[in-house]
C-alpha cells in the first residue's frame, strides 16, 4: 500500500487527537514523521510521545520525502505557513479556516491550482457519521425537497477564550472558529450559497481575563470580532436558511441544525462531532433517531486529511476540498460584510458538492475492501 508521509505544524491542544488517530494505525494511509512547533518544548514533547521527528518548518518544506502538511497552527499563521509548504510542492491539510483574509485564501486556492497540489481544509466533521447520514437522508428524498434551514450555536466564550486567546482575535470569533463547523455541514448536504445578509455585534469588548492559572489572569483584552451574529442565507438550490450565533451566552455550548423539506425535517447532531445522533420528523409523525448509516462516529479528527490522502493515491479530488473551504470562508466575510455595509451580499464563489462517502464505511483502522471503494 502507497503511504503518504506527512508532517504535522502546530503541537497545541487540538493536535493530540490528530496524533493519536494518525499513528494508532486508524488512518493507515498516512504516516505521521514528523512535526514542528514555535514553542520548543510543546514540538519536543509531541515528538518525544508519538516517536517522531522534532523539525523546522524549513526542514520539514526541504525534506523530499516527507509529502504532506498539516498545519494545526491559530489561525494567523495558516496563509503563511499554508503558503510556504505549498509553494515547496506539499499538499497541504489546514485546521480551519484556510486564512484570515479573503485575498489570503483566494492566493492558497490558486497556488495549489498552478501547482497541481491537493489543498484541504478542516472542518472534516462532515465526512463523520453525523453529517454523512443527514446528507444521505436528504438525497434519498427521505424529507422531500428541502426548502429552508436553521443553524443556531451559542457558547460562552469566556470558558474558551481566555486561555485560547487567539478565540477573540481576528482570524477566529464564533463566526469564523465555529460557523466553520454549521455552514460547512449544510454545504456538505445542500451546495453553494448565492447571497447572504447578516447583522454582527460586538458586546461588550473590552474585558477583563477571570481565568485563574493563566498568565492572562487579571489582565484587560479586547474582543476583535463580532461575538454575537444573525444571517439569512439564500442558496443556489433555492433553500433559505438562517444562522444565529452567540458567543456571549450563560450556557456553555447549545446548538441546532436542521432543514426542513416538504415531507419531512431533519436534525442534524452537533457538526462539531463526528457522531452525534440524527433525527427525523415525517409528516403526522414523531420526532424519531435515524440509525447513522456511515462510520466515523467516534473522534476522527484528520479523517479529512486521510480521505485526502486516498484521493491523492487514487488521482481524484478530496472532499475537504479548496473549493467548498474557501466558499464557507467567503461567506463568513460576506456576512461580516453585509453587516458592515448595510447590504445584501452577492457570493462569487462557488463549489462542487462533495459525493457522500460510501455508506456502512466503518473505518476501524483495517485497509478493508469498503475503504479500497472509498478510493473511487
Ligand atoms: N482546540 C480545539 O478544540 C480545536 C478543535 C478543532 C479545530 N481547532 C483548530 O485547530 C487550530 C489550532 O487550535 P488549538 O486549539 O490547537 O490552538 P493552540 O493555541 O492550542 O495550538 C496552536 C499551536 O500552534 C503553534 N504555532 C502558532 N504559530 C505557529 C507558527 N507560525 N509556526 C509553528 N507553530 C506555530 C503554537 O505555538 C501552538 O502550540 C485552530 O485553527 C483551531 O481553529 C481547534
Amino acid at each position: 500500500m502507497d503511504r503518504i508521509k506527512v508532517a504535522i505544524i502546530g503541537c497545541g491542544s487540538i493536535s493530540d487527537i490528530y496524533m493519536t488517530n494518525i499513528t494508532s494505525g486508524k488512518f493507515q494511509i498516512l504516516e505521521l514523521v514528523a512535526c514542528s512547533d514555535l514553542a520548543v518544548d510543546r514540538m519536543q514533547a509531541s515528538a518525544e510521545k508519538f516517536g517522531i521527528m522534532a523539525m523546522t518548518l524549513d526542514e520539514i518544506c526541504a525534506d523530499p520525502e516527507i509529502q504532506m502538511v498539516i498545519n494545526l497552527t491559530t489561525p494567523a499563521a495558516h496563509y503563511p505557513i499554508n503558503k510556504q509548504a505549498l509553494l515547496a510542492g506539499k499538499h497541504v491539510f489546514s485546521e480551519k479556516m484556510i486564512a484570515v483574509d479573503l485575498w489570503q485564501g483566494k492566493e492558497l486556492v490558486q497556488i495549489a491550482n498552478e501547482k497541481g497540489l491537493h489543498l484541504g481544509v478542516a472542518p472534516d466533521t462532515f465526512l463523520g457519521a453525523s453529517v454523512q447520514t443527514a446528507k444521505y437522508i436528504v438525497e434519498s428524498g427521505i424529507i422531500g425537497k428541502p426548502l429552508s434551514c436553521r443553524a443556531s450555536i451559542s457558547r460562552d466564550y469566556a470558558v474558551y477564550g481566555e486561555f485560547l486567546t487567539h478565540l477573540y482575535k481576528k482570524g477566529a470569533g464564533i463566526g469564523f472558529d465555529m460557523g466553520g463547523y454549521y455552514l460547512t455541514a449544510l454545504a456538505a448536504i445542500l451546495g453553494p450559497c448565492k447571497a447572504v445578509s447578516a447583522f454582527t455585534n460586538i458586546n461588550e469588548p473590552v474585558r477583563t481575563n477571570t481565568r485563574i492559572g493563566t498568565p492572562w489572569y487579571g489582565q484587560e483584552y479586547e474582543i476583535e470580532v463580532p461575538n454575537v451574529l444573525t444571517a439569512t442565507m439564500q442558496y443556489a438550490s433555492g433553500v433559505l436558511g438562517t444562522l444565529h450565533m452567540n458567543s456571549d451566552c450563560i450556557l456553555d455550548e447549545t446548538y441546532g441544525l436542521e432543514i426542513y423539506g416538504t415531507d419531512g425535517i431533519l436534525y442534524m447532531g452537533n457538526p462539531n462531532e463526528f457522531g452525534d445522533r440524527v433525527y427525523i420528523r415525517k409528516v403526522n409523525g414523531e420526532k424519531v433517531e435515524f440509525p447513522l448509516t456511515h462510520g466515523y462516529a467516534e473522534n476522527s479528527r484528520g479523517l479529512g486529511a486521510a480521505e485526502m490522502a486516498w484521493s491523492i493515491v487514487a488521482g481524484r479530488n478530496h472532499r475537504a476540498s479548496k473549493e467548498m473551504a474557501y466558499h464557507v470562508f467567503e461567506l463568513m466575510h460576506g456576512i461580516m460584510l453585509s453587516s458592515e455595509n448595510g447590504a445584501v451580499y452577492q457570493m462569487e464563489s462557488t463549489f462542487e458538492t462533495p459525493k457522500g462517502l460510501p455508506a456502512g464505511y466503518i473505518g476501524d483502522g483495517g485497509w478493508t475492501r469498503k475503504e479500497e471503494s472509498a478510493l473511487i
